[in-house]
């Protein structure tokens, strides 16, 4: 758990580390080729971990040293059909199936975890995928897929989801034939991976904003490819709704990378942050004392992404009138609102978002990390509330920041990260 004694301040600069939605795909993709890949600005995740945990597993040799990883050259490639249990604990495990249908003939896959709050349908995944030419049995706790080879073909996708286009795009590569991806996500993540992947050697274009052509290639076999992470874009939006709150005067975020956070820095605009853009990848933000209500609803890209709008809703609670949060992408994504009310928040619940009603003075409490941006949601709220904030499974949190306490020790917030007692267990 997290301990926070607050109101804390905060000054001075503090620097985005790298995308956690960019390196867990590239990281999968990587597995296409053989040779030898470096990957710089590698950020210091839980997710991570368990990822390079499972890529040794499958029979990868993997080495981490400081932001930098090694997937080291293998002879062949050969990776184990059966993908470890540990699998299940992340969402990204699923891109997998993508590198793995590739490489192999057969494969088993636990089904994938992450963040829980909500439904979240893999139909798209498995609809792309099948069209490649895999088999796909859904058991209850695992996924069982196997192909004769993956041939290129035409995809419309029902939903331009994130994961999904990131996992047919990864499949198309070694694919024989050309394959033609229509309704596409197009996330800054998204272009990162297709700058790596055709870095390695890959032939992929874009025929208009929302589609794209893959051309499969026999190998990949580009050696000794470096490939930088883009700066993680929701890090960044946090330490801005930060630097907003609990700044002395300012907090400056280098790799903000402005064109990756435009909607957000709008929205910020529209309630009242006051900030300055240094440069192309620095924005500074000055204390925003009067702040006003808003209304917003998350939006697939380039419209503000649902992982910023727990963030947004602190930021909101401090704003004066009544603010509306709806989120298009995930509906019920608001399992923090009731511990931000437990804080003094006035917040109600209506269907497919929430009302703020501001603005509220903050008081610490026990609360619960509820998912990754719900977690960073109520540990922002405590940073800026009186009193002590307890923020159990507080692991969460660290599965999306970066060296997060050392982040904050550094411009001047202390929080205290201690071990939850839980007693003996009874079997
Ligand atoms: N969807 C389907 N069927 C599918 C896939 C998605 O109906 O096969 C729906 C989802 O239910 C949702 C929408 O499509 O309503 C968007 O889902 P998407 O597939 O785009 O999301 P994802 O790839 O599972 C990634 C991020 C999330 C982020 C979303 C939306 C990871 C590792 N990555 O998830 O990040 O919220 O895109 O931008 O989860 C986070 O970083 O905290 C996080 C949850």
């Amino acid at each position: 758990m997290i301990v926070v004694k607050g109101p804390q301040k905060v000054s001075g600069s503090v620097k985005v580390s790298g995308a956690k939605n960019s390196v867990l795909p590239i990281m999968c993709a990587a597995l296409l080729t053989k040779e030898k890949v470096e990957l710089e600005n590698v950020p210091n995740l839980n997710d991570v971990k368990v990822l390079i945990n499972i890529i040794k597993q499958l029979g990868r040799d993997v080495s981490m040293n400081g932001d930098r990883l090694i997937l080291h050259e293998m002879e062949k490639l050969n990776y184990s059909n059966h993908v470890p249990s540990e699998a299940s604990s992340i969402r990204y495990s699923l891109l997998l199936l993508g590198s793995l249908l590739s490489t192999s003939k057969s494969i088993t896959l636990p089904m994938p975890g992450g963040c829980n709050f909500s439904d979240r349908p893999i139909d798209v995944h498995l609809y792309g995928l099948k069209q490649l030419g895999a088999n796909i049995i859904e058991g209850e706790n695992h996924l069982v897929a196997n192909t004769i080879g993956l041939k290129g073909t035409e995809i419309t996708l029902r939903f331009p989801s994130v994961g999904a286009t990131e996992n047919l795009l990864i499949a198309s590569v070694l694919a024989e034939g050309e394959t033609i991806l229509r309704n596409v996500a197009r996330e800054p993540e998204i272009d990162d991976l297709v700058k790596f992947l055709n870095e390695l050697g890959a032939k992929i274009t874009y025929l208009g904003p929302n589609t794209m052509k893959i051309e499969g290639v026999p190998a990949l076999e580009k050696k000794g490819v470096t490939y930088k992470i883009i700066p993680d874009r929701i890090e960044a939006a946090t330490f801005a709704v930060l630097g907003a709150l609990a700044s002395r005067d300012s907090l400056t975020i280098e790799n903000f990378v402005v064109e990756h956070n435009l909607v957000f820095l709008n929205i910020l605009q529209r309630i009242g942050v006051n900030f300055e853009i240094i440069s192309p990848n620095s924005l500074k933000v000055y204390h925003s004392p009067n702040l006003v209500a808003t209304s917003i609803c998350t939006e697939v890209y380039p419209g503000l992404p649902t992982d910023i709008q727990p963030i947004l809703a602190v930021l909101l609670t401090q704003a004066e009138g009544e603010s509306i949060i709806e989120d298009s992408i995930y509906p019920t994504r608001f399992q923090y609102a009731k511990y931000l009310e437990k804080m003094g928040a006035h917040i109600s619940l209506f269907e497919g978002g929430i009302c703020i009603q501001g603005k509220t003075s903050l008081e610490g409490a026990e609360v619960f990390s509820s998912d990754l941006r719900g977690g960073i949601s109520v540990l922002l709220a405590g940073l800026i509330a009186k009193g002590e904030t307890v923020i159990k499974n507080s692991y969460q949190i660290f599965r999306g920041y970066s060296e997060l306490s050392l982040k904050l020790e550094k411009i001047g917030a202390e929080v205290e990260e201690k071990v939850e007692e839980v007693g003996v267990l009874a079997y």
